[in-house]
């Protein structure tokens, strides 16, 4: 595993980051961070907020339910958006960053479409670049706020994934490349609806795609289009465990094992998600 310090820039001056020794990366303002020893940086602003991101159980729970190919479908939408802009493009090697990447699955199986692509494996949680970072070891990991000034440079994003995590229209828009592509994925109401009834998960407010596009659009990324994937899967017990201890849900309440213990037999679950594709609003549409 190493770090590729093109992408970086230091979180606290915004100066370009270079390796320094083996271990440490610093910039010309003298700031230093070391790269632990699973092989990512931590690069967070002065007096980050104790925002963690999502635990080990959660993360676990999550890569359970991915390996199961419970969401290939979304996996294979968004490659299908990225191999479409690579080929559009011509690029020879692209530079992906997967902004909140959790266990790194979505980028684990994009790299096997386009393996001479870069990637960047960014969350907040350390637990989910180290876990992100086994999958790909390739990639360049980044413990860093999503909600703050981004410490990668202007510019240097040629898809950037966002995939159910936070979104930050300013920044997204500042790190990607004029000609470069954003994928976001939002679920709809209809996504996992049968265990919301249940009380297992928290609702999706309606519109939310709508309202995403509208807020990148005040950052200058416009939306150039949206695929739908909806399906549903048969879900036993345990696999209903995973979709409500995976997400946020995990820390509101109930979680599905208290709430759905007795319903033993396989449900029919929902998936439903939009796959939206942004471009800065001068770049010229292909
Ligand atoms: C619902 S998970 C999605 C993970 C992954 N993209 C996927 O779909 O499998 C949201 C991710 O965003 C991360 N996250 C939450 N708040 C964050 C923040 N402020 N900055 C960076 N990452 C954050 C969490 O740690 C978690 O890995």
């Amino acid at each position: 595993m190493s770090i590729d310090s093109t992408w970086l820039r230091c979180p606290n001056c915004f100066l370009d980051l270079a390796e320094v020794d083996g271990r440490v990366f610093g910039c010309a303002a003298g700031h230093r961070y070391d790269r632990a020893k699973q092989g990512y940086l931590t690069l967070l602003p002065p007096k980050a907020p104790r925002t963690v991101g999502d635990d080990r159980e959660m993360l676990q729970a999550r890569s359970a339910l991915l390996d199961g190919g419970a969401y290939a479908r979304i996996a294979a939408a968004i490659t299908d958006a990225v191999v479409e802009q690579h080929t559009l493009g011509g690029r020879s090697a692209l530079r992906i960053a997967d902004l909140g990447c959790g266990t790194g699955h979505y980028s684990t199986v994009l790299s096997q479409a386009v393996p001479e692509a870069d990637f960047l494996l960014a969350d907040r949680s350390p637990d989910a670049v180290r876990m992100s970072l086994r999958a790909l070891p390739s990639a360049t990991g980044v413990v860093l706020d999503l909600w703050r000034p981004l410490p990668l440079r202007d510019g240097v994003v040629d898809v950037a994934l966002n995939v159910f995590a936070p979104r930050n229209g300013v920044e997204f828009a500042r790190v990607l490349d004029s000609s470069g592509l954003l994928i976001v994925v939002v679920p709809t109401t209809a996504h996992l609806q049968e265990l919301r009834l249940t009380g297992a998960l928290l609702d999706v407010p309606a519109g939310k795609s709508d309202r995403v596009a509208e807020q990148l659009s005040e950052s200058g990324l416009v939306l150039r289009s949206t695929t739908s994937v909806e399906y549903t899967f048969s879900a036993d017990a345990a696999t209903r465990n995973l979709l409500a201890n995976m997400g946020p849900s995990a820390h509101h309440g109930d979680s599905l094992s208290s709430t759905d213990a007795r319903a033993v037999e396989p449900v029919d679950v929902t998936v439903s998600v939009e796959v939206l594709s942004f471009e800065h609003s001068t770049a010229v549409p292909a």
